[in-house]
């Protein structure tokens, strides 16, 4: 069964296991497949100066296989945008408690594009939204390539730009400033079909969580109204 973990400095000792073969997946995928050899490390894990115990990682496990993750860094530290790519966000810098940088979303190869369930990129949209609203944060910024924007369009993800596109090792890159809001995260889970929280957080009683909305629960498509 796919779980997704949070996983921060508080619980980080609970998943000890996984972080030599996270940091050495990440080194396959954007290193190898990629080829952003920028991150290229003789020891075969990508691992860079934003992996301190402030990242916020989510952890996609399914038979306690890592098979996708994410990466959260709150904004009011160094980021990817601040401190790499600060000439794609013309606005400024944003540095802001309610605002975490999202990076190195990734899924392993054998498990993307799968139609079976909910595919596992979009359990990882929809798990750190609830990460987002469980926290009280307003959005996400992130540096992306530009075919993440229809990707996010369908999915309901409310991108706005921060700055234009520039090509960066020839590809399209810009920054844009997601919200994070309830009407997105019931959104996702509807269109996933997801009826409660997906998320697992494990050896994290002391973080204090907001309250969730309800998410609607669609009748099946053949008996909903014609229109
Ligand atoms: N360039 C352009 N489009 C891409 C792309 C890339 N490098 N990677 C994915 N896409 C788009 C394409 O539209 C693709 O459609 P296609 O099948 O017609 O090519 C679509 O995404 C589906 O991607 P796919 O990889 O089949 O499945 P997925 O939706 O389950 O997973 C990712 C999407 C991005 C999570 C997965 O491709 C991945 O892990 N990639 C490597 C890590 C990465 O590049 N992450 C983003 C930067 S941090």
């Amino acid at each position: 069964m796919v779980e997704i973990h949070v996983v921060r400095k508080d619980n980080r000792h609970l998943y000890e296991k996984y972080f030599d073969p996270y940091f050495r997946l990440r080194h396959d995928i954007y290193v190898k497949q990629r080829k952003w050899m920028d991150l290229d490390r003789p020891d075969g894990r990508e691992i860079d100066q934003f992996d301190t115990e402030d990242a916020v990682y989510l952890f996609c496990l399914d038979g306690g296989q890592l098979i996708g993750a994410m990466r959260a860094l709150p904004t009011v530290l160094p980021t990817l945008m601040s401190d790499i790519f600060p000439y794609l966000n013309i606005r400024g810098p944003i540095r802001r408690p309610d605002v975490y940088e999202l990076s190195r979303i990734f899924v392993i190869p054998e498990r993307r594009g799968e139609h079976a369930g909910p595919r596992v990129e979009m359990l990882l949209l929809t798990a750190i939204m609830e990460y987002g609203i469980s926290i009280g944060l307003t959005g996400f910024s992130i540096v992306l390539e530009s075919w993440w924007l229809p990707r996010f369009e369908r999915c309901g993800w409310k991108a706005r730009p921060l700055g234009l596109p520039q090509v960066i090792d020839g590809m399209s890159v810009l920054a844009v400033l997601v919200d994070c809001d309830d009407t997105t995260w019931k959104h996702l889970c509807s269109q996933i079909g997801l009826t409660q929280p997906t998320l697992t957080w494990l050896g994290l009683t002391g973080v204090n969580r907001l309250a969730l909305p309800d998410i609607p629960v669609l009748p099946p498509a053949s008996v909903q109204p014609a229109r």
